[in-house]
């Protein structure tokens, strides 16, 4: 009977690993994407029902009430948040699983039957599980506003940091080999405040790679957890932490690497680097702000051949992109062609702006990414910027800049451009923007939702 049940779970284990599979695949691109998140949610609830019907469980109350109280949270969270929220929401989550990879080593090294090759895995899952799950949470912070986003960086940060990194391995080591308990503590203790440490210097501009890094090391850490598992009586849901594990940490590497190269920069200079610390002195911005009124900047998008919209986090702040919808439509419908030039690190996330102007239902077809939309603005009369600012600044291109490197959106070679902002605000690098002050910019102020749907008015009565 015992054996037919284990026959059930394992099956429901290697469907359950195979969907993860398709649905990581299906998340590979925007159309698809929502249904590869239906498909690892079914596929992950089914593993974890499972687990319920595995011989040898126990603490089944305990086990149900923090399903029910943890998924609540999650489920409620999830529902209530802001888009411009998202990011610190994904960094806690993260962090929650590096968090539970953290506890779960915790109870495999105090588990008087775990052997020395058990012990050794759960040492290295809760080193990274512990430092992930404490570096979420200051990323959490920092993008929620309870702590500067500005770097905060420490005399002599890399030196402590590295003493705080190896007492605390060398305790976790100490303790498994000398079968001393005591040490276990200290061990956590340190490795926590290892997380905290090195997330304190990371800057807001830097952080959706720290959060994805953390995310592929709690992938790690749970994989490791996972191995740590298969010989004990749970041995099967073991196999399942392992795969599912190594998915997440081959997909959350695959995107810190994505993301650090989108902005030019090694991960090891996003990490240790302390970006944004330091400001640039001595810029002379020559020309002035010129600003342009709703009717004619629609003037201007109603005779131009092609119209490329830039979009960047104060389209999402505005929650402009239905708007935008309706001025993609009003212009087509005037034979305008209408595009969109999309930069990897736009927003707040990866693929915020993909996100929200799918959301509005504008075609994909419609959507450039940099390397295809750099080439069209020499031949683009129109580039109506909303609410982006770091992404298009050519600042950039300027040595000793704190953007220095990073690949923009060439909107300036553009024969007009036109910024959608409120004011004199400034990007998240906390720069000026040079492309505000060239002769072919105007700046067309107020709130992007606001501003493009008069536009859209303006357009339909021309
Ligand atoms: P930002 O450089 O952050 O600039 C956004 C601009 O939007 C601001 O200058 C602001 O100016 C304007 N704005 C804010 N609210 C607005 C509203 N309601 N209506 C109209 N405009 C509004 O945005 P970006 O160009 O998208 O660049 C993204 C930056 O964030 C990059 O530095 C990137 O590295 C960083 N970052 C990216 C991510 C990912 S993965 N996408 C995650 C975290 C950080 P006003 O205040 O004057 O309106």
């Amino acid at each position: 009977m015992t054996a037919g049940i284990g026959t059930v779970i394992d099956a429901v284990y290697v469907v359950a690993i195979l969907v993860f599979i398709l649905g990581l695949k299906a998340m590979s691109s925007p159309e698809t994407a929502r249904r590869g998140i239906v498909y690892a949610g079914a596929a992950m609830l089914a593993a974890v029902v499972v687990t319920f019907f595995s011989p040898g469980l126990s603490n089944f109350l305990l086990i149900a009430i923090g399903v029910f109280v943890g998924g609540g949270i999650g489920w409620y969270w999830a529902r209530v948040v802001r888009m411009t929220a998202m990011p610190q929401m994904v960094a806690i989550f993260n962090g929650m699983g590096g968090g539970a990879a953290a506890a779960i080593a915790a109870v495999v090294l105090l588990s008087p039957a775990s052997n020395a090759a058990d012990a050794g895995l759960s040492v290295a899952g809760a080193i990274i599980g512990s430092t992930s799950i404490a570096g979420s949470i200051i990323a959490f912070l920092k993008l929620q506003g309870w702590l500067p986003g500005k770097p905060i960086v420490l005399p002599a940060r890399q030196g402590i940091n590295l003493a705080v990194l190896v007492i605390g391995v060398g305790f976790g080591v100490y303790s498994v080999l000398r079968g001393d308990l005591a040490f276990l503590l200290p061990f956590f203790v340190l490795l926590l405040l290892y997380g905290i440490l090195l997330t304190l210097p990371i800057g807001g501009a830097d952080m959706p790679v720290i959060i994805s890094l953390f995310n592929a090391l709690t992938g790690i850490a749970v994989a490791l957890d996972g191995f740590a598992l298969v010989n004990g009586p749970l041995g099967d849901a073991g196999y399942a932490m392992v795969i599912a594990g190594v998915l997440v940490g081959a997909a959350g590497s695959l995107l810190t690497v994505l993301m650090a190269r989108a902005m030019n920069r090694s991960i090891g200079n996003v990490v240790f680097g302390a970006f944004g610390a330091t400001e640039e002195t001595g810029v002379e911005l020559h020309g002035s702000l010129k600003p342009i009124e709703v009717a004619d900047a629609a003037v201007m998008m109603e005779y131009a051949n092609q119209v490329l919209i830039a979009p960047g986090y104060g389209m999402a702040v505005a929650q402009a992109q239905q708007r935008v919808k309706e001025l993609t439509d009003v212009l087509t419908a005037k034979g305008v062609a209408v595009k969109f030039a999309i930069h990897p690190v736009a927003g707040r996330m990866p693929g915020h702006m993909n996100v929200l102007l799918a959301e509005a239902g504008i075609d994909y077809d419609r959507l450039l990414d940099r390397d295809e939309a750099n080439p069209e603005f020499a031949h683009t009369d129109v580039v109506l910027v909303i609410g982006a600012n770091d992404v298009v600044n050519p600042a950039a291109r300027r040595v000793g800049s704190p953007l220095q490197g990073m690949p923009i959106l060439d909107v300036d070679q553009a024969k007009n451009v036109i910024v959608i902002k409120r004011g004199q605000g400034k990007g998240f690098a906390g720069i000026e923007n040079d492309l505000f002050y060239k002769d072919n910019c105007r700046m067309l102020y107020g709130d992007a939702q606001q501003v493009v749907g008069k536009l859209v008015q303006a357009l339909k009565h021309s």
